[in-house]
């Protein structure tokens, strides 16, 4: 039988995008017709990487996986998936700690827009750890971010903190 095609948002702030990222983005693809990674543009943090540049890093990982597409968005995150056609919210949970503040933020979005439903995903083993915070602050003072983060973002971060060329 014919169905609409589901079609998904995976918002975050992606500053940056880290393996863990794209793991959820290549296990989400998998489920929808349609994937729409919705990079946040008025974050109250304070970003290392400006939302185009962000755009281009996401694209330089992404642009291979078919279904993905890359766009940013101000607002709330319900308003923005009803504009995009969008009855999906995908997030991902690396442990217990990421729950309590992921309900919250899934209920708010169920009242705003009941039409639209938040699906979690497990952070696979292997990526339940990486943060995004913790990612720069390795680097920031030495340590070894290889595997943590795709190789062309280690490159970005490794100019952006370690001044290298
Ligand atoms: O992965 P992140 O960076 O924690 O993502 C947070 C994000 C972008 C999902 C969240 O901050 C968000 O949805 N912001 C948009 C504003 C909004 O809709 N706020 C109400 C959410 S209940």
């Amino acid at each position: 039988m014919a169905h609409d095609p589901a079609v998904a948002i995976y918002p975050g702030s992606f500053d940056p995008f880290t393996n863990g990222h794209l793991d959820l983005v290549e296990r989400s693809v998998r489920l929808v017709d349609r994937l729409i990674i919705g990079i946040l543009r008025n974050d109250q943090k304070e970003a290392l990487f400006s939302v185009d540049e962000r755009i281009e890093m996401l694209g330089e990982v992404v642009s291979a996986i078919p279904n993905v597409e890359i766009a940013t968005f101000d607002g709330l995150l319900v308003d923005f998936a009803s504009r995009s056609g969008a009855s999906i919210i995908i997030r991902g949970i690396r442990a217990i700690s990421d729950y309590e503040y992921e309900l919250q933020m899934a209920l708010m979005n169920r009242r705003l827009r009941p039409d639209i439903e938040t699906v979690f995903l497990m952070a696979g083993e292997a990526h339940s750890f990486i943060s995004s915070r913790l990612v720069k602050e390795v680097i920031r003072l030495g340590g070894n971010i290889s595997g943590l983060v795709p190789p062309s973002v280690e490159g970005r971060l490794r100019k952006r903190l370690l001044g290298e060329q």
